[in-house]
């Protein structure tokens, strides 16, 4: 048997696809509560024409999963029924919506459509019982004439949604699967003589210097516009001056109002140009999410999310990997960031069937992705943020999608198309890929990547500009290694730059649930975890560093000069206000504004410091109170003379009786030694060091312990020698560490762990002089700067949704431990590696979820001489060599204080 959902078709009864546009006809919102039954079968035994007035409510726009209705279920590439094309399990679960809607007296003639902007995935709509049409292309918007269906009086509007549907085969996007009617549903009156649909082109001569447009009406009636300004005198439309200009256009009887911003995306010599400047993206993929709503965000969600990418300096979002809602674009055209638009279309689960049956070439399938692709364009054509068009996400290729791309190019020849699973770049007019590593981008920065075997194709793409619409993986502690990738783009005028993968974790629930916590015994557990802010949208420090690396203006302090790199394309520094200050010991001495000339766009300019060396400096470049960057070069450490030495052997340090002193060369692995470094760290045995001391005594000025640490089954290990002494009031503690046997590999740090006992150890005060406020590692320190910084411990931990290493700070120097009853204060000859948590790192690495993990009465100290980096290995490359951490031997020494 073959059910209406399982035939592969575009909608049926909808009208044509056209933009959306703010209208002075009238607009009535659904949205609100609605009747609904849910039934785990696809036969529910309800009747259309049942306005079931006794049955649950909820709300619309909203999954039902989210509602105590079935359950979310978390897959990446796998679908999680069997590969049967179109064919979807007997176990649909289906919800039943129903309302009562009644048509305006006011809405005199003309037709009424009813308009459903997302509905996941495949529903029937009727009135009075009466089938109005069905659809699917869960996050594409669709529109039904109900204008014959209404009778003025109470209507019973009825909606049947499926959660699987042969539309589920293309919608196997990286996510939860979410169903129901999860964006707004409105009723739109279409006045006799309005204008159905517009398409402006506004484009922007930046040789001439004026705005060029050109506006297409549709109506049955002559039709006039009119713009907010005279086209010579409109200013440009970017990310960094996202200017609109109002464009009314109107009938008699009606009037319909966009918001032109005048801008020209090109390819030109190998590179993608706006308004003739280099277009480069700093940006990140970004999903429709909410951790109590999923994908139904509410504007004040969306509204976050664009002031958070600016504060941050993004300048673009590709929409992985479906239109966002409409009024996020809206809020891309108003506060500037450039979109890469991608359709609702992948297929990815066919990969692990070799791609066999992939809609992506079945002739069958044509349809429906003409489909997904002509409304995804008509509803956004005018929207000024959209400066290429994706064809979709990992979907393989074939006719389908070279189809879709030819269609796009017809219809819009003013933006470029984008599909990275198009290899060879047969019908796309940028190179793209993901998580290329460093050294290819380079080759391909220089235009020497491997050619392909078709020498036309190949010239082809070679003389293509290239982006990675995919990188920096975000998963857990990370992603490092983001700077290094900067230098890279910044070295090649062909590379238009990349988003990070993702901005949002998707954890669900006050328990931040990933795949596997609703129960789904087909998941991928905590991959769905993987963004720069957290589900609540607290930012990362991975956010922080990558906001540091792609900032608009850059410092350097050179010599006796400062180098001001101004990177914006259009935006001159005239704004920017560049401040200076003296430290000692992380305390401002003295501070004041740097006259620094104006720097123009894309150049930049070296300035003389009218400042002495001796203390540490701080210049920062700030823009209307928010912070560009900074560079610093810091005071030269005074180094501690202790007193004389005799043997000492402390039991407490100040106020905190000690537990431990062990040597520590472990970490609870991040997401990304998962898939690099923690297999060998096993192996070595690192995470289960076996402790045999083998001599203890005082020795001249020293109490000394020497220490054999070993894995269990290997001869390699590391022999340890602490000393204790008392220098007058002081203490001091030195650590020699040395690695023996065959080890090569990197370590996750070299140090050592102490145990203090105290009560309620998260409370403890932590004051540090060092780099920070955030956390940093080798491969993610653009963020942190030196000074002298304060937090309790529990504030001092990053609580990554899958708990894992965090928190360490670098470069300090010295740090106090205070808690009711006192204070210690721990300086190191040399800056170290510290970590302070309320918990030990075995606690750290068991717990599952942040709210696992709790607090003792110990408080451990780690103390280390060097950390290996994060790299962003859970997807990208690994580590590089240059923050691994290698040494054979390392030597700490602490002086130690208390009051
Ligand atoms: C990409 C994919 C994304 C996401 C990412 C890994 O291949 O396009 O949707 O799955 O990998 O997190």
């Amino acid at each position: 048997m073959t059910a209406a959902y399982e035939i592969v078709s575009p909608p049926t009864g909808a009208v044509p696809a056209r933009a959306r546009l703010a209208t002075d006809a009238g607009v009535e919102s659904l949205d609100g509560l609605w009747r609904f039954a849910w039934s785990p079968t696809a036969d529910t035994g309800r009747q259309p024409g049942d306005p079931g007035v006794d049955w649950d409510e909820i709300p619309v726009p909203g999954h039902w999963q989210l509602y105590g209705y079935g359950a979310p279920a978390y897959t990446n590439v796998r679908f999680p029924f069997p590969i049967d094309p179109p064919r979807v399990p007997e176990a649909n679960p289906t919800g039943e919506y129903r309302r009562i809607v009644r048509r305006p007296q006011d809405w005199d003639g003309g037709r009424v459509l009813l308009r459903f902007d997302g509905v996941d995935s495949w529903f029937e709509v009727w009135v009075n019982g009466v089938s109005v049409g069905t659809s699917s292309g869960s996050r594409l918007t669709v529109e039904f004439d109900v204008t014959g269906a209404l009778t003025g009086g109470d209507d019973v509007l009825a909606v049947r949604v499926h959660q699987w549907s042969f539309g589920s085969y293309v919608e196997d996007q990286d996510q939860w699967w979410l169903s129901g009617i999860f964006r707004s549903v409105a009723l739109l009156h279409r006045p006799e003589g309005g204008i159905d649909d517009v398409r402006v082109v506004a484009g922007y001569d930046h040789v001439e210097g004026t705005g060029t447009l050109t506006v297409e009406a549709t109506s049955s009636r002559p039709v006039r516009w009119e713009l907010s300004s005279p086209l010579n005198e409109v200013q440009p439309w970017s990310a960094e001056s996202p200017r609109l200009y109002q464009l009314l256009v109107s009938t008699d009887a009606e009037t319909v109002s966009l918001d032109v911003g005048f801008r020209t995306v090109g390819v030109e010599d190998g590179r993608l140009l706006l308004n003739g400047a280099p277009l480069v993206f700093r940006g990140v993929n970004r999903h429709d999410f909410d951790p109590e709503c999923g994908r139904a965000v509410s504007r004040e969600v969306m509204e976050r999310d664009v002031a958070l990418m600016k504060q941050h300096h993004i300048n673009a979002v590709r929409t992985s990997h479906y239109p966002p809602d409409p009024y996020f674009l809206e809020l891309c055209d108003r506060y500037g960031l450039y979109v890469i638009e991608e359709c609702d279309l992948e297929t990815h689960g066919f990969s692990l069937a070799g791609w066999r049956g992939n809609p992506s070439d079945d002739p069958a399938w044509a349809g429906v992705y003409l489909d997904r692709m002509r409304r995804m364009v008509e509803r956004d054509k005018n929207a000024p943020s959209v400066v290429i068009w994706s064809l979709g996400n990992e979907a393989g290729w074939g006719r389908n999608l070279a189809a879709n791309a030819r269609w796009t190019a017809e219809r819009d020849p003013d933006r470029p198309v984008h599909y990275e699973g198009d290899a060879e770049c047969e019908s796309v007019d940028v190179y793209s890929r993901m998580y290329v590593d460093y050294d290819e981008l380079a080759a391909i920065g220089r235009g020497e990547e491997p050619p392909l075997a078709d020498p036309d194709r190949d010239r082809r793409r070679r003389g293509l500009p290239m982006i990675m619409c995919e990188y920096g993986h975000a998963m857990g502690n990370g992603p490092g290694g983001l700077a290094d990738y900067e230098a890279v783009i910044d070295a090649h005028p062909r590379l238009a730059g990349g988003f990070v993968w993702e901005w949002i974790d998707h954890g669900l629930g006050p328990e931040r649930r990933y795949g596997g916590d609703f129960g789904e015994t087909v998941h991928d557990g905590s991959f769905v975890i993987d963004g720069l802010v957290r589900p609540d949208r607290t930012p990362s420090p991975g956010l922080a560093e990558f906001a540091a690396v792609i900032a608009p203006v850059r410092l350097r302090l050179d010599g006796g000069e400062l180098v001001v790199e101004n990177r914006w394309s259009f935006t001159s520094t005239g704004k920017v206000v560049f401040a200076w200050s003296t430290e000692t010991d992380g305390m401002v001495v003295d501070e004041g504004v740097l006259d620094v000339p104006t720097v123009a766009p894309l150049s930049w300019r070296r300035v003389p410091l009218p400042l002495a060396a001796g203390a540490g400096l701080t210049v920062t470049a700030t823009v209307e109170g928010n912070a560009l960057s900074c560079a610093q070069r810091p005071a030269p450490a005074s180094p501690v003379a202790p007193g004389p030495l005799t043997p000492a052997r402390p039991a407490t340090l100040g106020p905190f009786p000690i537990a431990a002193l062990t040597l520590d060369a472990w970490r609870a692995p991040t997401d990304n030694d998962h898939a690099s470094l923690e297999e060998r760290w096993r192996t070595a045995g690192l995470h289960q060091l076996v402790e045999r001391t083998v001599e203890e005594r005082p020795d001249g000025e020293w109490w000394r312990r020497r220490v054999h640490y070993g894995s269990p089954g290997l001869d390699s290990g590391f022999e340890v020698e602490y000393r204790w002494a008392a220098a007058g009031d002081a203490l001091r503690l030195e650590v020699d560490i040395d690695r023996r046997g065959e080890w090569r590999l990197p370590l996750p740090r070299l140090g050592v762990a102490l145990a203090l006992r105290t009560p309620e150890p998260g409370s403890v005060w932590l004051e540090w002089l060092g780099l920070g406020p955030g956390e940093s590692y080798p491969d993610s320190r653009a963020a942190v700067r030196h000074g002298r910084y304060g937090m309790t411990v529990r504030e001092a931990q990053t609580p990554y949704v899958v708990p894992q290493e965090n928190g360490n700070r670098s470069a300090v120097s010295r740090l106090t431990l205070s808690n009711p009853e006192g204070d210690l204060t721990i300086e190191g000859d040399q800056p170290f590696e510290l970590a302070v948590r309320p918990w030990s790192t075995a606690q750290l690495e068991k717990a599952r979820h942040a709210h696992e993990l709790t607090e003792g009465d110990l408080l451990w100290v780690h103390l280390a001489a060097g950390v290996t980096g994060l790299g962003s290995a859970s997807c990208g490359p690994a580590v590089r060599p240059s923050a691994e951490y290698r040494a054979a031997r390392a030597r700490l020494g602490f002086t130690i204080t208390s009051v």
